[in-house]
């Protein structure tokens, strides 16, 4: 079954006031609802009120008191008949049902994770745990009671304000909350159970005191401090940079072990992966505290975006998360406390975007950031509509310029708050709060796949003009042959020896445009899409002098950045290891005492092997794997003197501090002690096995660890054993323990990967249906690991197919995203590709698929 965008029909019904009232048992949960119910905009006089529910025990339906036997009941509805007056009245609904929490490991709708009770709704969870109009422009207020056995269950949350707290007879006590804002179903949230919680009281602009808190298992109180100082951040920040306050009297956040996604903003309540939430020294490496801040503040900021104003339907679901994405990369860049440190920021975002969104738009699943169907929606919760989307909404910024682009949210605002809007409506507030027609610029909504700019120049020396001509295409992708022209903001820079011609932002709205530059002294150098001011792929056949002069000196430090990756990009798809001239220039950065180490780290770590894929028509993945492998262990080699003294001089002595300073420091570090093994595991091993003895920090730790299993070296064995010795009573610890093994890149003289991951998913503390667990074996292994993976003899595909049907039962989502690692299959050369059609035949022949995978798995295969 497939859903379209414009088949977008307003509810016929709505709901007003919603009471829930939640006995919760984990065999046998009892869902009461009472629901007052009035005609919606499609509404017609007799017409049925359908009710979405899944896996529910129907008990009994009331309605204004009154038991009414006028319904059906199907697996996926409640299809209410004969309604009083037609429908036309307010009516009051009352539904009791029954479902089973302990059973349910689609980890969507109530659950219980270690004991405790969680819910998950969107986007479509909560028809789990009552039949609903589970659609967002249903908006409603809920008074939500819920009961439990204390001694099992003595905490007891849900969204909004505590109302009152009760015991009950026989054990049982209550607790009611009231959620004052009218929202969508798939805000709701409960948790009960064995939790405690470190809590603040905070100020915010209006004056108003607010109480904050993070809820977890009593384990892991002392891991809440970093989450706690993000959340203050962010509700900070939110104020300064767009006007933004906290609207409820108490905020709360709580982690989960079992959870498919990052986390959720449920109103007032946000549920987080404990991945995402606990974080020490000891235990959490600096990638992990800049998540944390980033999964915190991203959920905090969809209070405002998402559902102080949410979405009327899931296909606009970029609307909410393409803006709160932008929101949090913004966030965090001013975060890094400098210009450089906001330029880093930006280098890890698109390097993000163009690992994992870029071949989603180049392939079967490719959808513009508004999709125009679906089938399965969670199978829409995509880099396009996460990252792409948030490079469509920093286009504005770039257009209208900050101010203009906050006269835009303002707008946004006052016209919005309260309702259930389109990315239409988003647009339209930009365009009229800045007096500018955008029209052209809906493309970037309505059309997949990454525009292509071809760039031209030629320099008159006679007239002193400089000519640029752009050529803008866009590969077909499914459903979509043609493309009309997008709205492209290009900054660019013409660079001479001068230094003094400013910066420009071009707009390219044509298929072809030129500019004439005059009074242009000497031949320029190009900068263009400085900063990645659009998402695009640039063709451009810029001189390798060019390049390296970027590389050395571009002021824009995304494009000095960009230099360099493409002159690695170009010489190991030419199986060429670097030249001369270009490591010459690694030399000179590396030294550059001006730049921040975090910059060196990016500047000398090669562009990923699945970008490089896509700028193939035909993959060898083992030959990429090589010619990579030796590129980078020339830079090892030919600068191991530079790597050396680099690893002294970035220590980080003192207490440990996670800030971008010393992160970096560490980065690059860490990058020197990789490279180090890399030239000669022989002699540098020793120093990784006493960094890892030694450190007083994660980072430190695991980065010597990695350094030492991913160059097979001497000692890495005990260290995997000691590893785990030392954490084995710290979940996120072992996933990464976990993940490292399955990771790990093949080495020459050891036994495949593959054969270590099949003795890790029988290692007794692997999970699958834990999906933190599940990932750190399986995902990680097939969707981090593209060289051991993809084997000539399908052995790599055949273990993701028995991964696939093995998940897909207990949990469909976690399934899907597993299903996604063949996606780009018809690029691969023989024999991979037919080995990998046979695989995704494999899992397609299962006639119990989920529609999650199924959908994977048909657009895939291009049915
Ligand atoms: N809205 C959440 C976020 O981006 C993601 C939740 C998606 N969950 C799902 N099951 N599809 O913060
Ligand atoms: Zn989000």
């Amino acid at each position: 079954q497939s859903f379209r965008r414009l088949e977008y029909r307003p509810p016929v019904y709505t709901f007003d006031q919603v009471e829930l009232d939640i006995a919760l048992d984990p065999a046998r949960t009892i869902v009461k609802s009472k629901i007052e119910v009035i005609p919606g905009k499609s509404f017609e006089p007799g017409a049925p009120l359908v009710l979405a529910g899944q896996e529910l025990e129907f008990v009994s339906l009331r309605i204004n008191g009154e038991a009414h036997r006028h319904f059906e009941l199907t697996p996926e509805a409640l299809t209410i008949r004969s309604l009083p007056n037609e429908g036309k009245d307010q009516f009051v609904l009352e539904i009791i049902c029954i479902c089973v929490p302990e059973k349910n490991t689609t980890l969507m709708g109530l659950y219980v994770s270690n004991g405790n009770f969680f819910t998950q709704c969107e986007a479509e969870g909560f028809r789990k745990i009552t039949y609903f109009l589970d659609r967002p422009d249903v908006m409603a207020r809920y008074r939500v009671t819920l009961q439990a056995r204390e001694a099992e269950c003595p905490v007891l949350l849900s969204n909004g304000n505590l109302l009152k707290e009760e015991k009950l007879p026989n054990g049982w006590h209550s607790a009611t909350w009231e959620d004052p804002f009218p929202k969508p179903s798939y805000l709701f949230a409960l948790v009960a159970g064995k939790l405690e919680c470190i809590e603040e009281t905070i100020t915010t602009s209006s004056g108003a005191k607010k109480l904050l808190q993070i809820w977890v298992e009593p384990h892991d109180l002392k891991k809440t401090r970093h989450a706690m100082d993000s959340l203050i951040a962010s509700i900070h920040w939110d104020e300064k940079r767009f006007g933004l306050e906290l609207d409820l009297e108490r905020f709360m956040i709580v982690a989960v072990s079992d959870f498919n996604m990052g986390a959720m903003e449920n109103k007032g309540l946000n549920i987080f992966n404990t991945k995402f939430v606990l974080a020490q020294p000891e235990t959490a490496t600096d990638a992990d505290f800049a998540n944390i801040e980033s999964v915190v503040a991203h959920e905090y900021f969809h209070n405002w975006t998402g559902n102080r104003v949410t979405c009327q339907d899931w296909f606009q679901l970029s609307l909410k998360e393409g803006l709160t994405v932008f929101r949090d990369q913004e966030f965090s860049a001013d975060q890094m406390g400098s210009e450089s440190g906001r330029a880093v920021k930006r280098i890890e975002d698109v390097r993000l975007l163009r690992q994992l969104q870029f071949p989603e738009d180049a392939g079967p699943m490719a959808h513009p950031i508004r999709p125009d169907e679906y089938q399965e929606i969670n199978n829409f919760y995509t880099v396009t509509v996460y990252e792409k989307g948030s490079e469509v909404v920093r286009m504005y910024q770039t257009l209208l310029g900050r101010d203009g682009f906050r006269k835009g949210m303002d707008l946004y605002f006052k016209l919005h708050d309260g309702q259930a809007v389109t990315c239409d409506d988003f647009l339209a507030a930009m365009a009229d709060a800045n007096g500018k027609d955008l029209t052209q610029f809906r493309n970037w909504y309505s059309q997949a796949g990454t525009p292509r700019v071809k760039v031209e120049e030629m320099y008159d020396p006679a007239k002193k003009q400089y000519h640029l001509m752009l050529t803008q295409s866009c590969a077909p992708t499914p459903a979509q042959p043609e493309k009309k022209p997008f709205h492209i903001p290009l900054k660019m820079r013409l660079i001479t020896s001068a230094n003094d011609l400013p910066e420009q932002l071009l707009g390219l709205t044509e298929p072809t445009q030129s500019w004439t530059f005059d009074n242009i002294a000497e031949r320029p150098v190009l900068s263009i899409n400085r900063n990645f001011s659009a998402p695009i792929h640039l063709d451009f056949e810029q001189s390798e002098a060019d390049l390296l002069s970027l590389l050395s000196s571009d002021d824009d430090p995304f494009n000095r950045w960009e230099a360099g990756q493409k002159l690695a990009m170009q010489m190991i798809l030419n199986n060429r290891l670097p030249d001369a001239a270009l490591m010459n220039a690694y030399r000179n950065l590396l030294l550059d005492p001006e730049l921040d180490p975090a910059f060196k780290e990016l500047a000398l770590t090669l562009p990923a092997e699945s970008y490089l894929y896509e700028q193939c028509s035909s993959v060898d993945p083992q030959q990429i794997f090589t010619a990579r492998r030796a590129f980078r262990r020339e830079i090892a080699k030919q600068l191991q003197l530079e790597w050396a003294a680099l690893y002294q001089q970035n220590q980080t002595p003192g207490p440990f501090k996670s800030d971008a300073q010393d992160s970096g420091k560490r980065a690059l570090k860490n990058l020197a002690l990789s490279m180090l093994l890399e030239a000669d595991p022989k002699i540098w091993a020793p120093m990784a096995i006493n960094q890892y003895q030694i450190a007083d920090n994660m980072t430190d730790r695991y980065a010597a660890f990695a350094a030492l299993v991913i160059h097979g070296a001497k000692g890495a064995n005990d260290c995997l054993n000691d590893f785990f010795s030392r954490f084995a009573n710290d979940t996120l610890v072992i996933d990464k323990w976990f993940a490292l093994q399955s990771s790990r890149p093949p080495v020459d003289g050891l036994e495949s990967t593959l054969a270590d991951v099949k003795r890790l998913r029988e290692h007794p503390a692997f999970k699958l249906n834990n999906p933190n667990r599940a990932r750190s074996v399986i995902h990680a292994f097939c969707a981090n690991n593209p060289a051991s993976f993809h084997q000539a003899d399908g052995s790599g595909y055949a273990f993701w197919a028995e991964s696939v049907l093995a998940l897909d039962p207990i949990n469909p989502q976690v399934a899907a995203r597993l299903a996604r690692a063949l996606d780009r299959w018809r690029l691969f050369a023989q024999p991979y590709q037919s080995q990998m059609k046979a695989a995704l035949e494999r899992v397609a022949a299962c006639p119990t698929l989920s529609p999650d995978v199924r959908e994977v798995i048909g657009k895939a295969l291009g049915n």
